[in-house]
């Protein structure tokens, strides 16, 4: 009986809990305290993010030179600085999961774990500050990170305020370990608005979408199961009425919104983590296309669609799978977080990652997403409008059996008859940089793409 009034008593405080916040999220949700008015990602952002690479090594005497410490920071703010790479417009150093103490500090601040952060964030910023760059942190909306480090929940403000402090610039703000999808928005939506309330300039990085996607498949899956019932099992009308109520209300918070995503976040994870191989590549491009009548349009200045990290010059890639991450992730409009290591990189993979041609592609100032426009004998067709009536095309070479082959394309075919109206000048930019020459509306063009590789061209019309 005791246990029963507990629990209710409890549940009743939870309520009451819930229910002050959701009000505090109104008012503040007033218009003028937007997220979206912090001004920044106008371009996607660009920058380094240790995690694909680096991961969550915090075995700092096994492997001190790839464990996550100030010292691989300050590393590769030394190389964005010197080696160019802050210079093509990667400007933001992010840490990701495992650089905090297991504990808070006594007034309930994160803290750096101290062997491995010797000087606290706090100096690093101001190391990486010194190099012209800005630095991003790591935290999860959850009572943990992933990696089972502390979590936000309850104690937004004080995080918000604490990365302010220390002169953050960017949160990347995971989604593990939270309760129900609820609390997972709530908490998405409090962050940001904490963010902005500390007056400090802060890029929102989300992956709140992709946090969904469990329970989506959990909820049309349930969803399946009430059609199925309401054929085969006489129900009564108001017993099938309130079930199927029900389930649509679940379903509405289980399908991200993205209008009112892009309100909160400056980007957004959708889709799983990446990884150094070109099946994981392939995925992601998989998903994107699949699900771009959703996302394509929620893209703009100061709010994109995330797609990963850029693993080139890592490992698992050959070099034609590096040319279509980059081609294609310049397409998609998408941030460029690099995650690889800047002390030793090939100067082709280098030379990709810097190339400035590709790079004003994914930041153009129309700040339109590319979608693909067509599949046909596995060769994918992909376009992107582009300031000044120019277009980005890119051709993929899915097969990946035989060598090599040719696809022809009409020009009339591209930015819906308007990319080449009446001529245009073509310049190649992958895999080799070169001018076509001018082509007339009606011609067409012969191209050789090689397996799993891309080929990514640039038409500006001409009069
Ligand atoms: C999740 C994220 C990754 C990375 C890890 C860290 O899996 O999606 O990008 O941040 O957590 O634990």
């Amino acid at each position: 009986m005791t246990g029963t009034m507990n629990l209710r008593s409890r549940a009743q405080l939870l309520g009451c809990v819930l229910g002050l916040r959701s009000l505090a999220l109104v008012l503040w949700g007033i218009p003028g305290a937007r997220a979206l008015d912090n001004g920044l990602a106008m371009t996607p952002t660009m920058g380094w993010l240790h995690w694909e690479r680096f991961m969550c090594n915090t075995d700092c005497e096994e492997d001190p030179d790839s464990c996550v410490s100030e010292k691989l920071f300050m590393q590769m703010a030394d190389l964005m600085d010197s080696e160019g790479w802050r210079d093509v417009g990667y400007e933001y150093l992010c840490i990701d999961d495992c650089w905090m103490a297991p504990q808070r500090d006594s007034k309930g601040r994160l803290q750096a774990d101290p062997k491995r952060f010797p000087g606290g964030i706090r100096r690093l910023a101001d190391y990486v500050h010194g190099k012209g760059l800005k630095l991003g942190i790591y935290a999860d909306v959850g009572k943990l990170t992933c990696a089972g480090f502390p979590g936000s929940y309850g104690y937004y403000d004080i995080d918000a305020k604490t990365f302010a402090d220390w002169g953050v610039d960017l949160l990347k703000f995971d989604g593990c370990h939270f309760d129900t999808l609820v609390d997972l928005a709530d908490g998405y939506k409090y962050m940001s608005l904490a963010l902005n309330r500390t007056g400090r300039s802060i890029v929102y990085s989300c992956e709140w979408p992709l946090y969904m996607m469990p329970f989506r498949k959990i909820i049309l899956g349930a969803g399946l199961v009430v059609r199925w019932l309401s054929s085969h099992v006489p129900l009564g009308v108001c017993q099938f009425g309130s079930r199927v109520r029900t389930w649509h209300r679940l379903a509405r918070h289980a399908v991200p919104n993205y209008t009112e995503v892009r309100e909160y976040c400056n980007h957004w994870r959708n889709f799983a983590d990446i990884y150094d191989a070109w099946q994981s590549v392939k995925s992601v491009l998989d998903w994107t296309s699949s699900n771009q009548e959703k996302i394509v349009d929620a893209a703009g200045p100061g709010g994109w669609n995330d797609p990963d990290m850029l693993v080139i010059g890592n490992f698992g890639l050959s070099w034609d799978q590096q040319i279509t991450q980059m081609a294609l992730w310049a397409i998609m409009a998408a941030p460029l977080f690099m995650s690889n290591d800047l002390r030793q990189i090939s100067p082709q993979a280098k030379a990709l990652l810097q190339d400035k041609d590709v790079i004003a592609i994914n930041q153009d100032p129309l700040g339109k997403q590319g979608y693909r426009l067509r599949k046909e004998d596995n060769i994918e067709v992909w376009e992107r409008p582009l300031s000044d009536f120019a277009w980005a095309v890119a051709m993929v070479n899915l097969q990946e059996i035989g060598g090599p082959r040719f696809h022809t394309i009409s020009l009339a075919s591209l930015g819906g008859g308007l990319a080449c109206l009446p001529a245009c000048l073509i310049t190649e930019l992958l895999p080799v940089k070169g001018k076509l020459g001018f082509y007339e509306w009606t011609s067409s063009l012969k191209l050789r793409i090689n397996p799993t590789g891309t080929v990514l061209l640039r038409l500006d019309r001409t009069n």
